[in-house]
């Protein structure tokens, strides 16, 4: 009787186990610092990456994004809105959506279903953000382009102990391994889970930067060349068995490079200053396969012209912005995701190259010209009260001083 018993306990925990495949992950799993003692220099790459701060309580504009949603709407519910964003935020989420009777208890504030939201929102593993479990656990990805990415509704996840990656030939002590397409070669389709597209509740795309490289590609070259980096000798993890050594691996840089933490923009964007007759010309030639700026829709890339006379003295300055401007009904400028209409979208194509041209006023002898980025306008950061220094300043990437 006792034996049965303990079958039943031990079929019951098998079962939990399997749904929890889906659901809360276990303290095994639950960060990069589970992992970081064999696969030491990824997990500190990742470190750098905007991936690691996807969570609202590590990233401002995220944060009074969410928090001016539910200002600006006051029959939305902030958790309820935190638990829609997680899709692509924060995949592991244990949930994927609110009933009527969570959402009567977070208007009422009732203490429990408070105290439940809080403890699938901010536990550790929300809060490690895009981190190697939600990647590496993706066993199946089923995405619809033509209703855009769904984050952790377009992935099946496996087992928690199993590590899908790109090697067949790989063994861990801490982990099972398969290999799975979506790590080999160089299709994108690992990073559509997320990055395809996504429209807001106006039917307004917000991010399209898969849909940009479907119309603009010239090849299957992917993201991960430009992103993490080209393939190069390595080992993928530190750890080796006794008396024997990592094995070499060709792998890439787990940077998934921004404008923040890399020279992206320099790396892949050309800028060349010339004269032509009375103007001044600057050349941007993208070669991403993606427009710039692309994803998030409130970037901005400024290119800046100081002319001066023979002393130095500051003539004239002119600048041009690439980006998109986002209206309200009213027409008032605000963020993408309660916009009605993109009132003005400067970017550039992908694969392009573009003149931008600047009169040359009288007596100009030299020309001071830039190229920056901005993750944030100005004044809607002020609107949406962002401190973070991160959001504010703004990235100068190339300053050039040329006679005319
Ligand atoms: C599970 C969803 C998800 C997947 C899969 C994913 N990303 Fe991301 N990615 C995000 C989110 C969300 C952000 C924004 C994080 C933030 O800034 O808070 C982001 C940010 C980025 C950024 C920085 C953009 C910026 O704002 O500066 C880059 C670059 C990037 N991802 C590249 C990739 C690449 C390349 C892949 C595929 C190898 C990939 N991502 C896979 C969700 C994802
Ligand atoms: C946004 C998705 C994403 C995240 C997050 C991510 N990886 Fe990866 N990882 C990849 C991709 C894509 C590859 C395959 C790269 C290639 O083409 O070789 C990879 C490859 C690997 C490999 C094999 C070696 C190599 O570089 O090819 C290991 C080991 C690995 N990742 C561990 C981790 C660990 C540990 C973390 C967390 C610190 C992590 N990954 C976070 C996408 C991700
Ligand atoms: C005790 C050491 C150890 C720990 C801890 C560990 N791994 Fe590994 N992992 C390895 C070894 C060893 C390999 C195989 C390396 C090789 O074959 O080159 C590996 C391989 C991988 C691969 C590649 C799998 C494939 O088939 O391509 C991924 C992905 C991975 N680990 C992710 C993780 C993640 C995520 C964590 C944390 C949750 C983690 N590992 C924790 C030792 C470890
Ligand atoms: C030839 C190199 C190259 C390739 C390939 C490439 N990108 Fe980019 N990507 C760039 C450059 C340069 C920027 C910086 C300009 C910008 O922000 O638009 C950038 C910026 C981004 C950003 C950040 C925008 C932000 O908000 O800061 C995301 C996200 C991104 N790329 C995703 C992708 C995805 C997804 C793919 C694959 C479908 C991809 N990229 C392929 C060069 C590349
Ligand atoms: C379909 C997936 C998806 C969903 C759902 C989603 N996002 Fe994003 N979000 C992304 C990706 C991918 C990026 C990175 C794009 C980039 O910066 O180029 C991003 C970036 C952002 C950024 C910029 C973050 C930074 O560090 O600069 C903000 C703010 C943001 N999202 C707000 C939201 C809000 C608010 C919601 C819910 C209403 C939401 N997102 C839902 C995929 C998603």
């Amino acid at each position: 009787m006792r034996r049965i018993i303990l079958t039943v306990g031990v079929m019951v925990w098998m079962f939990t186990g399997m749904v929890m495949a889906s659901g809360p992950l276990g303290k095994k799993w639950e960060s990069n610092k589970n992992c970081e003692a064999c696969h030491q220099e990824i997990s500190k790459k990742w470190e750098t990456s905007r991936h690691s701060n996807s969570h609202f309580s590590k990233n401002d504009l995220f944060k009074k994004s969410l928090e001016y949603i539910v200002r600006k709407n006051p029959t939305m519910i902030l958790d309820e809105v935190k638990v829609e964003c997680a899709q692509c935020h924060n995949p592991r989420l244990a949930k994927r959506d609110v009933s009527n009777e969570e959402k009567v208890g977070l208007l009422l504030e009732d203490d429990q279903t408070k105290k439940h939201f809080h403890a699938i929102l901010e536990n550790k593993t929300m809060k490690n953000g895009i981190n190697c479990m939600v990647c590496h656990n993706i066993d199946e990805i089923h995405l619809d382009k033509k209703k855009g990415s769904g984050g952790m509704n377009s992935v099946k996840f496996g087992p928690q102990g199993t590590m899908f990656g790109p090697f067949a030939d790989a063994v861990s002590p801490y982990h099972k391994t398969e290999q799975r397409a979506h790590f080999v070669g160089d299709k994108p389709t690992l990073c559509f889970v997320c990055h395809y597209s996504q429209k807001n509740a106006h039917g307004l795309e917000v991010y399209a930067t898969g849909k940009e490289y479907d119309q603009f590609k010239t090849g299957e070259e992917g993201c991960k060349e430009c992103h993490m980096s080209k393939k190069r000798k390595g080992v993928a993890s530190n750890f080796a068995p006794a008396g024997e050594k990592p094995k070499a691996r060709m792998m890439r840089a787990h940077r998934f490079a921004s404008v923040d933490n890399s020279n992206i923009l320099n790396d892949f964007v050309d800028v060349k200053g010339t004269t032509d007759g009375d103007k001044f010309v600057i050349t941007l030639k993208n070669r991403a396969p993606h427009k710039i700026p692309t994803g998030y829709g409130l970037r901005k890339i400024i290119l800046k012209v100081t002319f001066l006379d023979k002393n130095d003295k500051v003539l004239a300055k002119k600048r041009y912005v690439l980006g998109t401007k986002w209206v309200d009904e009213k027409g008032k400028e605000t963020i993408p995701h309660l916009a009605v209409k993109v009132a003005k979208d400067t970017r550039m194509d992908g694969k392009s190259t573009n003149a931008y041209r600047f009169p040359i006023p009288d007596g100009a002898v030299y020309a001071k010209y830039s190229f920056s980025y901005r993750l944030i306008p100005e004044g809607l950061a002020k609107e949406l009260g962002i401190t973070d220094p991160f959001f504010l300043r703004e990235y100068t990437f190339s300053e050039q001083r040329v006679h005319l």
